[in-house]
């Protein structure tokens, strides 16, 4: 009788601290997602949004590495609905990726589609968000993916785990922002808000009764799972008087390195061990942007989000509670110093599997660009329109998914010449370039990559318009970071600083403004598999494209076929 009480209290210990079911790995977990309208309050006014499960952030998935999750997704909005799972690479199986019109049509309202979650060599934390308009400001939740039982993490066991969300908040419905810009072609107006969990904190009116708060024991370790979630802004991050270890990155490890502040772009995820090490008091957790603000796009967020660190115990706590140091919001050389320090594990446990040498090199612009309007009409840079291109093209989205236009050879969907090299070489990052580099093409145009081809892809800001920073991601893929650098790549210099012994694994990589990025992969994965930048209005604009991966011979190097229930177009 006893024993069974102990297994029983066991059990309701597992549930309390994995949200349930992870216990029993051998059945496939099953969850449910109601995507409905629910209201919220913040900054003293409340407005109707999009949830999931009327969670605002929405519901974090629990799981172990290389589990398989069921999500049956119900889609009780108003609107057409993509769902995707940022970072989970879903060997062989694009078909529930979720991109708009890239992997599939949408699940239309009232309607529901089961979606698979794959997970293989991803550890850490990830996570999921709507992929179409802008609906993602709030429609997103965290993934954790736990050591599979019997392995452990590479550092030593947090006493406690705690995810940190970070957002963006616009008191008006963020579709009509994203609309009101298109119409006028000028940059939408920034958040009003930056979130901590959900919430923007004490610096903000009617805000502080709301304020997240974590909890800690003097000489505790905290795991502090961050993600921006943020549509547009890259964040500073830091804890008054505490550094933070990184140790993980986009759902794989890193080599430690400790900061007093980290900068983390849209899409990004870091695993972070906080140390309970200070005097017992409060202390502010605190996010600002970080902005290059250019000089066509001085519309950014400038307030600061916080939320509070408290010591448990007695003690009289200092008020305000103390906030940390940041750098100044417009700080390149501060905003790559967490970059610059990223190293993968590279030990037995956690190989790192970098091609050496690549058969495949490509080379892509990101750029700002414009078009002209009548009488100079527009509400953009001198009356232009704002685009963003990736060699040029302003991506166009198909009404038809790509997938399935590849898949069932359906022709006029999207072209394949994606270009391998930029249809102009100029002096990228010089400062007073012609007004002609500013006029991009528009396409559909994708690039087709051969199974097991070793990829190589510089990304290359350019200051055509206006240069800024571009947290670039692909779908299906983890990459490596081998090379990273300011001003113009340079073909003979600069791969030979490449790091191909230890580059940290990505899959959200922030290419420097005026500056550049070279990344490496093996293109394992067949499916079409999206590559943007994860500022939603640079995406708004234009600034993608897709690859698609073809088949290898054996069947297991193949494309599983689709379900049954995929939306129809
Ligand atoms: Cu986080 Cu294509 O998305
Ligand atoms: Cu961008």
């Amino acid at each position: 009788m006893w024993l069974i009480m102990k297994v029983f209290l066991l059990q309701i210990l597992v549930f309390l601290l994995f949200g349930g079911g992870i216990h029993c790995q051998a059945s496939i977990r099953r969850l449910t997602f109601v995507v409905k309208e629910a209201s919220y309050t913040r900054l003293c006014s409340t407005k109707n949004m999009l949830t999931v499960n009327g969670q605002f952030p929405g519901p974090t998935i629990y799981a172990k590495k290389g589990e398989t999750i069921i999500v049956d997704v119900y889609n009780r909005g108003k609107e057409n609905l993509w769902f995707h799972r940022h970072g989970v690479t879903m060997p062989r199986y694009p078909w529930t990726d979720g991109p708009e019109y890239i992997t599939q049509c949408p699940i239309q309202p009232g309607s529901k589609f089961t979606q698979k979650i794959i997970l293989s060599t991803e550890e850490g934390t990830l996570w999921w968000h709507a992929h179409s308009d802008w609906t993602r400001a709030t429609v997103h939740g965290a993934i954790i993916i736990y050591p599979k039982n019997g392995t452990k993490y590479p550092f030593h066991k947090p006493n406690a785990e705690v995810p940190i969300i970070l957002g963006e908040w616009w008191k008006r419905d963020v579709n009509e922002v994203r609309d009101e810009g298109l119409a006028t072609g000028a940059d939408p107006n920034s958040s009003d808000a930056l979130l901590i969990n959900g919430q923007p904190g004490d610096l903000y009116p009617c805000s502080k009764s709301g304020t997240f708060k974590l909890t800690v024991d003097h000489g505790k370790t905290y795991l502090l799972r961050i993600i921006n979630a943020a549509l547009h802004e890259a964040l500073f991050f830091a804890i008054a008087k505490h550094k933070m270890t990184v140790v993980g990155t986009d759902g794989s490890y890193t080599k430690p390195l400790t900061r007093d502040y980290i900068t983390i772009f849209p899409g990004q995820t870091f695993d972070v061990l906080l140390e309970a090490n200070q005097r017992p008091d409060h202390y502010y957790m605190a996010a600002i942007t970080y902005s290059v603000a250019p000089k066509y796009q001085d519309f950014y967020d400038n307030t600061t989000t916080t939320a509070i660190v408290q010591y448990r115990g007695y003690y009289t706590p200092s008020s305000p509670p103390s906030l940390p140091d940041l750098p100044a919001y417009n700080d390149t050389d501060a905003s790559v110093q967490v970059m610059a320090g990223l190293r993968s594990l590279a030990d037995a446990e956690h190989p790192c599997d970098v091609p050496l040498s690549t058969n495949t090199n490509l080379f892509y612009t990101v750029s700002m660009n414009s078009y002209p309007c009548v009488n100079n009409s527009c509400g953009g840079a001198n009356g232009t329109r704002f685009s963003s291109s990736i060699n040029n093209i302003s991506f166009d989205f198909p009404t038809i998914d790509i997938l399935e236009a590849y898949y069932y050879n359906i022709s006029g969907v999207y072209g394949n010449n994606f270009p391998s090299f930029p249809p102009l070489v100029f002096d990228f990052t010089y400062d007073y370039l012609p007004l002609v580099y500013q006029l991009p093409s528009t396409g559909t145009e994708v690039r087709v990559l051969e199974y097991n081809s070793t990829v190589e892809i510089v990304l290359q800001d350019t200051a055509v318009l206006a240069e800024t920073h571009h947290p670039m991601h692909l779908h299906g893929y983890s990459f490596y970071v081998v090379g990273w650098g300011f001003g113009n790549f340079d073909e003979n210099r600069d791969p030979l600083r490449y790091n191909l012994v230890d580059p940290p694994f990505q899959n959200t990589i922030s290419v420097p403004s005026k500056g550049w990025v070279a990344i490496r992969f093996e293109a394992s994965n067949p499916g079409v598999w999206f590559l943007h930048c994860h500022v939603e209005r640079h995406l708004t604009w234009g600034m993608e494209t897709a690859f698609i991966v073809k088949n290898g011979k054996h069947p297991e190097a193949q494309m599983l076929p689709p379900p049954s229930d995929m939306p129809p177009c």
